[in-house]
């Protein structure tokens, strides 16, 4: 049985301490591990974690002051590590066949993607051996532990940082390999955003669980080894029918009358939200959005109503002061149905003694502004359901992901504008860099939720979304997908070379 809504506290992710400072770098160690949480209550559920925990540890970073977390991977299976919405040099970008081996995993095993590789040639989307041209000799790369460095060269934002191996992201996000990820400035914290308590992360994410307390994912090779992929009824991406924010089912958080700063994740594999805050009476508060995927906006944009597509993150300020004390404010979500349009709760427990929190006129000055004529090439991609090894696949442009093929090469510092046409929803993410939605529709403007710089697009069925951006940062290779996880999984993804 599932537990009423409303009940289980809201868990807020812990914070990770540094194992050494010194030098101007960070210096962070996690080991991914299984462990055995309580989510439903009185059930004991199995989870893949970054440190133990499901969200993983936060990581709190400072602009311009690098972070070096050496992962070390205890799981079962081999495991890649990317910092979603870094700004991040190739080689710690957790490209999908770097893989960080499990000790003990022997070197005849696991080294294509896919899994096993050699012995009984299985391979995923072309294995290593005797898969279609691995012509490229970068693209798996194995080592016990790895050092994934991040230079925080970027603005504030709230990231995160999941599993991303090569066809099987999916099942391992599903199983909790997910953390949050802040990198933080003078500037913004002088902005007296409400700060303290009255800043909340929430990674929302749906999940399915048996009577036993344990997940169930649709995989085909449960032991994530082999073949990748889930059952047909799912190639559309996995729904679930409980709604975990940072790890508990449905919670509850209590709030004063006072301002609070929601920092939020939609961690899910393929669900998608439309949030809206609704009181006891009826009353309904405004999400007041400060923030993209990207940082600040330059102004705040008032929304009734916020639809959150996997992998993007809002920065929003909601104003407890009014309501009375007691009253229950729900984050309903207007795309669910039964019991997946309740996501959480805040319940007014008492009144505020101070609050010098604002939302100042003018939150950033450094968007960058991009016009249309900065551009020295417009592409175009598509993203469309297709065939796939003989089953069903997502592909762009007409191809399944293959890491030994470049699908698009940029110019460091070039300006581009890329122009998406979707069949079906496709959330579309872009590594590297940050960009601005341009238009939606063919030309029309974009939706007021699509302010700031965005690493995460959300292309409505049957929709074309243009976007520019500056390629800037780093040279290598890169990647572009969908964040739909299983759509991700099925080829939809593409390299990108910036050179
Ligand atoms: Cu959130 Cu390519 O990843
Ligand atoms: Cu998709």
């Amino acid at each position: 049985a599932l537990p009423p809504a409303y009940q289980v506290p809201l868990p807020l992710p812990r914070v990770l301490a540094p194992v050494a400072a010194s030098g101007g770098v960070d210096r962070y160690e996690i080991t991914q591990r299984e462990t055995v949480a309580e989510i439903l209550p009185g059930l004991r559920t199995p989870l893949w974690t970054y440190g133990g925990t499901f969200p993983g540890p936060t990581i709190e970073a400072r602009r311009g002051r690098p972070v070096t977390v050496t992962h070390r991977n205890e799981l079962p299976v081999p495991t890649v590590v990317h910092l979603h919405g870094g700004r991040t040099p190739a080689e710690s970008d957790g490209y999908p066949t770097d893989l960080v081996l499990p000790t003990g995993w022997s070197p005849g095993e696991g080294h294509g993607p896919g899994g096993t590789g050699g012995m009984d040639g299985m391979g995923g989307m072309g294995g290593m051996d005797g898969g279609e041209g691995m012509a490229d000799p970068r693209a798996v790369t194995t080592t016990l532990t790895r050092d994934y460095t991040f230079p925080n060269d970027q603005r504030p934002a709230m990231l995160w940082y999941h599993d991303h191996r090569m066809d099987f992201t999916a099942p391992a996000i599903w199983r909790g390999l997910a953390g949050l990820y802040f990198v933080r400035d003078d500037a913004e914290e002088a902005l007296g955003l409400p700060s303290g308590p009255r800043e909340l992360p929430l990674m929302i994410a749906d999940r399915a669980f048996a009577a036993d307390g344990s997940l169930i994912y649709p995989s085909l090779d449960p032991t994530l080894r082999e073949r990748p992929g889930v059952t047909e009824p799912y190639t559309a991406g996995v729904l679930a029918d409980v709604i975990l924010v940072n790890g508990a089912p449905w919670p509850v958080h209590e709030v004063d009358t006072a301002r609070h700063r929601l920092r939020l994740l939609n961690g899910s594999n393929a669900r998608h939200y439309e949030l809206e805050l609704v009181c006891d009476d009826g009353r309904r508060l405004d999400l007041v959005q400060i923030g993209a995927d990207q940082g600040l906006l330059t102004t705040a944009v008032t929304h009734r109503t916020l639809p959150i597509a996997p992998a993007e993150r809002y920065d929003v300020v909601v104003d407890f002061t009014d309501v009375p004390v007691g009253t229950l404010v729900r984050v309903r979500n207007r795309l669910g149905s039964g019991r997946t349009r309740d996501v959480l709760a805040f319940r007014v427990a008492r009144r505020a003694t101070s609050d010098d929190s604002r939302v100042p006129a003018v939150l950033s000055t450094d968007l960058p502004g991009w016009n249309r004529e900065d551009a020295v090439r417009v592409r175009d991609f598509a993203f469309r359901a297709g065939r796939m090894n003989g089953g069903h696949g997502w592909l762009i442009g007409g191809r399944a992901f293959s890491p030994s093929r470049t699908d698009v090469t940029v110019g460091l510092d070039d300006v581009e504008v890329w122009r998406f046409v979707a069949d079906v929803h496709h959330p579309v993410h872009l590594h590297l860099v940050g960009f601005r939605v341009l238009s939606r529709g063919g030309g029309k403007p974009p939706l007021p939720h699509d302010a700031g710089l965005k690493d995460t697009v959300s292309l409505r069925p049957g929709e074309s979304v243009e976007v520019i951006t500056r390629f800037d940062g780093y040279r290598g290779r890169y990647l572009f997908h969908c964040h739909n996880a299983e759509h991700e999984d099925m080829g939809m993804m593409a390299n990108l070379e910036v050179v």
